[in-house]
């Protein structure tokens, strides 16, 4: 069973990237580990089962990974957030600090309604700049945020104080 699966055993620690002084949580090891990869989806899966969820939205690239299984996994819609100029049809725009830069999402403006059950999926926590931007995204079509989900959580960088009471479930903690 994957229940017995550590998956911070699958995180490999990369100093100094993408700049000096950031120790990176590289996600490639999970990735490639079928079971591993299998178990991130099944726990999320299981905490989210009976919430009558309808959409997960996540932020490009890693969120992506992630979210697109769970989406089937729970029978819900998968909604991209995407860097800027990307999506096609209208969008509406929000800009947002990171642990090592500075970037804008964008989601189309009809992927959502005031009628959805939405769950937020990011590979990992850190400032809470990327979750609190898609958050605002989200919120701008009534939708009801019933959480966000995150592979790893950077506890020691306090990002879920930005999420204004939003439910946050993750998987790995770093304190
Ligand atoms: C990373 C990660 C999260 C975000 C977390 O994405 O995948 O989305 O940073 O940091 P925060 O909590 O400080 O916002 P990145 O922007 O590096 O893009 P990528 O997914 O395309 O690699
Ligand atoms: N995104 C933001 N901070 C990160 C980190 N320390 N490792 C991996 N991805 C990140």
């Amino acid at each position: 069973m994957n229940d017995s699966i550590d998956l911070k055993d699958y995180i490999r620690e990369i100093p100094d990237f993408p700049k000096p002084g950031i120790l990176f949580r590289d996600i490639t090891p999970l990735l490639a580990e079928p079971k591993a990869f299998q178990a991130v989806v099944d726990r999320l899966a299981d905490y989210y089962r009976d919430k009558q969820i309808t959409a997960i939205l996540a932020a490009e690239a890693r969120g992506f990974i992630f979210a697109a299984p769970l989406a089937l996994a729970l029978g819900a819609r998968f909604i991209p957030i995407r860097k800027p100029g990307k999506l096609p049809f209208e969008t509406r725009a929000f800009h947002y600090e990171l642990e090592y830069g500075s970037d804008s999402l964008e989601m189309h403006t009809d992927s959502i309604h005031s009628d959805d059950r939405v769950v937020i999926v990011d590979d990992l926590l850190a400032t809470g700049g990327t979750i609190s931007a898609c958050i605002e995204l989200a919120r701008h079509s009534n939708a009801e945020i019933v959480g966000c989900a995150f592979l790893i959580e950077l506890a020691f960088l306090n990002g879920r104080e930005k999420m204004n009471g939003c439910d946050v479930f993750s998987l790995i903690h770093y304190d």
